[in-house]
C-alpha cells in the first residue's frame, strides 16, 4: 500500500514538474495552441494532451544535441517523439516561436527546413525534400503561414510571410508573402488580399485536369458558337 502512494506521490510531482517546465519554457506556444485551435478548453488540456506541443518540446531538446554534433541520441529523442506523438521533426529543422501543430499526427518536417514565427501546420503536412540531393533541400516557412491538413511543400522552396497553404496542396515553386495557394500543382488564388486566377509557373508545371477543363470549355465554347 505505502509503495503504491509513493508511486502515486512521484507521479503526481512529475506532473506538477512538467507544468511549471512547459509554462515558464513554452508559454508562447501554449497561448499559440489556445489562440489557433477554437476545440482548446483550457491550459492543464493543452499542456498535458496536445500532441502538437509535446513534440515541439522534444523538438527543442534534440535540436540541442544535434547542434552540440550528438547526432545519434539527437535523432534517438525524434524517434521517441514519433513513436509517441506521431510527429517526425528531424532534429535539424530549425523553428521558430509560436509554432502549433494541431492533431499533428503524420506530420513529416525535413532536416534543413526552417520555419519563421507563429506558423501553424495541421495534421499530414509534409516539409519535405523533392528527392535524394543533399545541402538545403527542404522548404524555408516565413512567419505567421497556414499549412492545411495533408499539404506537402517540397524541396528548396520559400512560403512568404502571412501566406496560406490550402489543404492537400502540393507546392513546389516559391509561393510570394500574403498569398493563398491551392490545389496540385499549387497555383495562388489570392495574393494581397485580392482573388486571382495564375498559375505558379504557367511553363514549367502543367496540370493535367486544368488542361482538360480549359480544353472542353474551349470546345462548348465553339459548339455554343456554331449553334
Ligand atoms: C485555402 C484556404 C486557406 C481558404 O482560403 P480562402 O482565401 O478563404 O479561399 P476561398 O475559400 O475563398 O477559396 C478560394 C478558391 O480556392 C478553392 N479552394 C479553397 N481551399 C481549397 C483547397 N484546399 N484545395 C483546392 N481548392 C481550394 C475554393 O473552392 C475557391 O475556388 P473558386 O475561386 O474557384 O470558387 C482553406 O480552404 C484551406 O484549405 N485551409 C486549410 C484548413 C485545414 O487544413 N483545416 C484542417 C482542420 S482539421
Amino acid at each position: 500500500m505505502m509503495i503504491f502512494l509513493k508511486i502515486i506521490g512521484i507521479l503526481f510531482a512529475l506532473i506538477i514538474v512538467k507544468i511549471i517546465f512547459i509554462a515558464v519554457f513554452f508559454h508562447k506556444e501554449v497561448q499559440a495552441a489556445r489562440a489557433k485551435d477554437p476545440a482548446a478548453k483550457g491550459f492543464f488540456e493543452i499542456i498535458l494532451l496536445y500532441q502538437g506541443l509535446h513534440a515541439l518540446i522534444y523538438h527543442r531538446i534534440a535540436h540541442f544535441f544535434y547542434k552540440i554534433h550528438f547526432n545519434f541520441f539527437a535523432r534517438l529523442i525524434s524517434q521517441f517523439s514519433r513513436f509517441i506523438t506521431g510527429i517526425e521533426i528531424h532534429p535539424g529543422a530549425k523553428i521558430g516561436e509560436g509554432f502549433f501543430i494541431d492533431h499533428g499526427m503524420g506530420v513529416v518536417i525535413g532536416e534543413t527546413a526552417i520555419i519563421g514565427n507563429n506558423v501553424l501546420l495541421y495534421q499530414g503536412v509534409t516539409l519535405g525534400g523533392t528527392g535524394i540531393e543533399k545541402g538545403k533541400r527542404h522548404p524555408t516557412i516565413g512567419n505567421n503561414v497556414v499549412i492545411g491538413a495533408g499539404a506537402k511543400v517540397l524541396g528548396n522552396i520559400t512560403v512568404g510571410d502571412n501566406s496560406y497553404v490550402g489543404a492537400n496542396a502540393v507546392v513546389i515553386k516559391d509561393v510570394p508573402a500574403n498569398s493563398t495557394v491551392v490545389g496540385v500543382p499549387g497555383r495562388i488564388t489570392k495574393q494581397e488580399g485580392k482573388k486571382i486566377d495564375i498559375s505558379l509557373d504557367h511553363i514549367h508545371v502543367l496540370d493535367p485536369i486544368m488542361q482538360n477543363i480549359e480544353e472542353l470549355e474551349e470546345r462548348i465554347k465553339n459548339m455554343e458558337k456554331s449553334n
